[in-house]
């Protein structure tokens, strides 16, 4: 197992930097290399970081892309921010543009690199990643629906009184529009979480569609956001370096659909190391299928 804990962040602006903070404060990394087309960004970035030095060994800095394609992991946060009102989907044409030219700029890239996706729409810039980079698929991979189910798993937590890391249930598919939760396979302590009365009382969809709007009505309120995703970012990040295999939603390849989703897998050193097939009802397969179609018709148009 290749030994892993330089990480290159691409993309300094605000989910980038979060990422790197977190990073500090996790304590897994040996360096973290911030790149990004303006220097400025990178320079203000690293300054302001090196100010929390005294809580951490990790060392910040900037660098190169050519650095950067020779890190462990790189992060890839690069791309144009969601505007208020505008779907993942619509940021499509303007963040292929920014990937194709990360990943030119990077190559030849380390190999035995991990490239984890963040910025969106994640699915469809995973694929086209996977076949940009030319890394092996399970190496290519991107944080996908960890911050919609990570949002899932707060509320039922707290409808249903016990800790968050309780609840098994996810949110898969897109991370974006076509998103939904796989009810059917959620589970507290082994109980079916359909069985639970405070779950069978509550508006389903009314929970799906707070989940999936969370990020709009923050963008609505304050531009962007950065502290979730950073935190999903470094447990994955952390998970890759420890070898932990946490099995997490991630933005994967899944042969039966031949496009990048969200499925539960397990993370591990290398990479994705398995996806689990999860139990679905047929109503959750056709979304799943649904999903799947709209992002292979996306993923069709740019790589072919
Ligand atoms: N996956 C998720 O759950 C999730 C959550 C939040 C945000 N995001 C996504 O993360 C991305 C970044 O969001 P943000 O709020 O940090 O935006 P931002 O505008 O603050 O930062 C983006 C940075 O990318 C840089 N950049 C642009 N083109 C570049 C290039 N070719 N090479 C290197 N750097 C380049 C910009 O200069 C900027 O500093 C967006 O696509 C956003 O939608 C994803």
């Amino acid at each position: 197992m290749v030994q892993r804990s330089r990480v290159a962040i691409i993309g300094a602006g605000s989910v980038g930097a979060t990422i790197a903070f977190a990073l500090l404060l996790q304590k897994v990394s040996s360096e973290i290399i911030l790149v990004d087309i303006v220097e400025e960004t990178v320079q203000g970035q690293v300054l302001d970081l090196s100010d929390a030095d005294f809580i951490t060994s990790t060392q910040t800095r900037g660098g190169t892309f050519q650095e950067a394609g020779q890190c462990d992991i790189i992060i890839i946060t690069a791309g144009a921010k969601q505007k208020p009102g505008e779907t993942r989907v619509e940021l499509i044409a303007r963040n292929y543009k920014i990937l194709d030219n990360v990943i030119g700029t990077m190559k030849p890239i380390n190999p035995h690199a991990i490239l984890l996706l963040v910025a969106n729409p994640v699915d469809v810039l995973t694929y086209i990643a996977q076949k940009l980079s030319g890394l092996p698929k399970n190496q290519v991979f991107g944080s996908g629906t960890f911050l919609d189910s990570a949002r899932l798993r707060l509320k039922l937590a707290s409808l249903i009184g016990v800790a968050e890391n309780a609840i098994h249930c996810y949110v898969l598919g897109e991370h974006g529009d076509s998103q939904f939760i796989a009810w059917s396979s959620g589970h507290v302590g082994g109980k079916p979480l359909l069985d639970f009365p405070e779950i069978k009382a509550i508006d389903k969809d009314a929970i799906a569609k707070e989940i999936s709007g969370k990020a709009y009505e923050i963008i609505k309120l304050k531009g962007a956001t950065y502290f979730g995703i950073a935190g999903c970012v470094s447990m994955l990040v952390q998970c890759i370096i420890l070898n932990q295999r946490h099995v997490r939603p991630l933005s994967t390849f899944v042969e039966e659909y031949g496009c990048v989703l969200s499925m539960p897998v397990v993370l591990g050193g290398n990479g994705v190391e398995r996806i689990i097939e999860v139990h679905l009802s047929s109503d959750e397969k056709v979304r799943l299928q649904q999903s799947a179609k709209a992002l292979k018709e996306i993923c069709d148009k740019y790589i072919h």
